[in-house]
């Protein structure tokens, strides 16, 4: 029984013959279907471009006098937007069909074997295929809009914390330390009060140092006075204090501007896969390179531990490395891992600072 619902077809297809053929197909099973014919590329392009006609399907023939293959499958998916596109071709070539669906073509036809019902199942698969992709993809933009939303609520409160913590207690306890100052220079030598005053002032640079300390791990003070850099090397710094891992670091670059959101996002990459290394990596030696290649800012972490299991890699469930992922994808950037056993892990980050708009990569939120 034809298919009742009203269709809009473009037939992009330079062979007559071939046209009446497919038209003949369509209308038996399209009881209601507008069929627009375009001949060539040129054509095409116009009429996808004008989007007079909200087209519900594509068909392509993959030989046109004025753009064929590959560069012509770009072109159509550009300019089709939401559109599925049904590629029709004369030509047995398995392999470029696997290849063109993966360029955004929804299905791969050969002319040969075409009947009326498998293009018909093959429209109605594509057109419905597309309507889930694009709810799928319209919920992956709203949760990655929440947790970018989230990451900066997140900042911002540990900012508010840090500021708290370093301009109340700090200034409370430096205040306590000029008393006590005071108070030894002028306490009776003969009562013995002096060693007393100078175990508390011991306590209270302490009590400072550690108050420091926190606020710096909240929010790194460095990050917004001096910028990334100077940051990544203050925490590779702690980090080598700390862990022991002989740690060398390597910047060719003066600092570029960089937006703060991007700052804080890399940063927190960075204390991320320096975290990892000293809780799982059993590494002696960890390597950073910063470079850069006409603007676009390449950083590596390279330790020589036990590297990370792909299995480990791959699961949804390692909440750092999806963060880590999640972060680079919120700022465009590209985030790689490599490992192995003999090696160790290698953390790559890839950023071009050129860009105004930052354009979250498409990638799945897991990978
Ligand atoms: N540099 C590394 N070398 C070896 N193994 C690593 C390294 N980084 C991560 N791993 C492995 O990958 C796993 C997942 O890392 P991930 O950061 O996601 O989680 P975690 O560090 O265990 O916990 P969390 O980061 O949530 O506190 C780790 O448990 C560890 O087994
Ligand atoms: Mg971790």
């Amino acid at each position: 029984m034809p298919h009742r619902e009203h269709f809009s077809i473009l037939v992009i297809e330079d062979n007559e013959g071939d046209f009446v053929l497919i038209e003949e197909f369509l209308l038996s099973e399209f009881e209601d279907a507008t069929i627009t014919h375009a001949q060539n590329y040129t054509v095409a392009q116009k009429l996808l471009v004008e989007k007079n006609i909200p087209y519900n399907v594509v068909l392509l023939d993959l030989s046109l006098p004025d753009k064929n293959g590959i560069e012509l499958i770009y072109e159509i998916v550009n300019y089709s937007g939401n559109v599925p596109i049904i590629v029709l071709t004369g030509y047995i070539d398995f392999e470029f069909g696997v290849k063109s669906l993966s360029l955004g073509i929804s299905d791969y036809l050969l002319k040969e074997e075409l009947t009326a019902l498998n293009l018909y199942k093959s429209i109605i698969y594509s057109v419905e295929r597309k309507k889930i992709t694009a709810t799928l993809e319209e919920s992956e933009k709203r949760v990655r809009s929440f947790a970018k939303q989230l990451s900066e609520i997140v900042e911002e409160e540990r900012s508010r914390i840090a500021r708290e913590i370093h301009d109340e207690f700090g200034q409370q306890l430096s205040g306590l330390k000029m008393s006590l100052s005071s108070l030894k220079k002028h306490a009776d030598p003969s009562n013995d009060i002096e060693p007393v005053i100078d175990a508390l002032l011991l306590d209270v640079n302490q009590s400072i140092s550690t108050i420091r300390q926190i606020a710096n791990e909240l929010r790194p003070a460095l990050l917004d006075k001096l910028g990334l850099f100077a940051a990544i090397e203050w925490l590779v710094n702690q980090f080598q204090n700390k862990s022991g891992i002989e740690t060398r670091i390597y910047i060719d670059i003066d600092q570029p501007p960089i937006d703060k959101s991007v700052e804080i996002n890399i940063f927190r990459i960075f204390q991320e896969v320096l975290t990892n290394i000293s809780k799982h990596a059993n590494a002696s030696l960890v390597n950073i390179r910063v470079e850069n290649n006409n603007g676009v800012v390449n950083m590596k972490i390279i330790d020589n531990g036990r590297g990370i299991k792909s299995s480990t890699l791959h699961n949804p469930m390692s909440m750092g490395l999806l963060n880590m992922t999640e972060r680079a994808n919120l700022i465009g950037a590209k985030l790689n891992i490599s490992c192995s056993a003999q090696t160790g892990t290698m953390v790559e980050l890839i950023f071009d600072v050129n860009v105004k708009e930052r354009v979250p990569n498409k990638k799945a939120l897991y990978y």
